[in-house]
């Protein structure tokens, strides 16, 4: 198999840390795109020689501009981002907004990932195979009747709710790759997004998450 050039944001611990043993493991150069830079070198030293690190942080308009800028200089070409990072914090009681003015969930976790691939499009249109993953969730399940809500997404007028929050950036993340799938005909790339399950979760992680809410993530996880 020809080697690709693989981008992962975050992929320090989780999905996109096991992701990118993987894909390393199987010979192909995996960039851990994180916003701890001493988290990534961490993992890079687990994932091994076929992987490199580079700053990125989904909350920053600004450091999306700088990683694809250094993606273009650095790299010579990418075939496939998988949009992994997300901004998971359930324990936040009220709305936090990123220093560029969005409601922090709704910009990392949708804005910053179609931002992202937008800018890499370019290179990706040019690899024989691109391939964009975006990843959403299937615990939208609990909310069966959320939509995103195209008037409000960053709840200027409503009241906040985190889950809304997070599960509405879910369910924007896979509008905006069926969108994508569309724009993308007759090109060689494709889009696909991944409704992860429950996975286990470093808990440490969220020190400020309801003991109840870490006791139901983690039945989810072993029932
Ligand atoms: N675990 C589950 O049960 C589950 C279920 C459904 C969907 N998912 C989805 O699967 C994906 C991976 O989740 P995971 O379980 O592997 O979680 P995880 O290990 O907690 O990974 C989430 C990562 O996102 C990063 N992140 C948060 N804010 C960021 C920002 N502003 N810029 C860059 N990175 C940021 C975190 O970075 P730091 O390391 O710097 O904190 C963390 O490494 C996420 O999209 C999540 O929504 C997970």
């Amino acid at each position: 198999m020809k080697q690709k050039t693989v981008i992962i944001t975050e992929a320090n611990s989780g999905i996109g840390k096991a992701a990118a043993m993987k894909l390393a493991g199987e010979g192909h150069r995996v960039v851990l795109a994180c916003r701890n830079p001493d988290r990534a070198i961490e993992a890079q030293r687990e994932i091994g020689s076929n992987s490199l690190t580079a700053e990125l942080d989904l909350s920053q308009r600004s450091s999306i501009h700088a990683f694809t800028d250094w993606v273009h200089r650095k790299l010579g070409g990418v075939d496939v981002v998988i949009n992994n990072a997300a901004d998971f914090d359930l324990s936040r009681t009220s709305r936090t907004l990123t220093n560029d003015g969005f409601e922090t969930i709704w910009f990392t976790n949708h804005l910053a990932p179609a931002l992202l691939t937008d800018r890499l499009m370019d290179m990706l249109v040019a690899s024989p195979q691109g391939r964009i993953i975006n990843i959403s969730s299937k615990g939208l399940l609990i909310h069966p009747f959320l939509t995103v809500n195209l008037k409000d997404p960053m709840f200027n007028k409503h009241p906040y709710s985190v889950s809304k929050a997070y599960y509405q950036s879910k369910l924007a993340q896979i509008m905006h790759t069926i969108w994508l799938s569309h724009q993308l005909i007759g090109t060689m790339v494709s889009a696909n997004c991944i409704s992860v399950k429950n996975v286990r979760l470093d808990l440490g992680r969220y020190p400020d998450l309801p003991q109840w809410l870490k006791n139901w993530v983690f039945r989810q996880i072993s029932g």
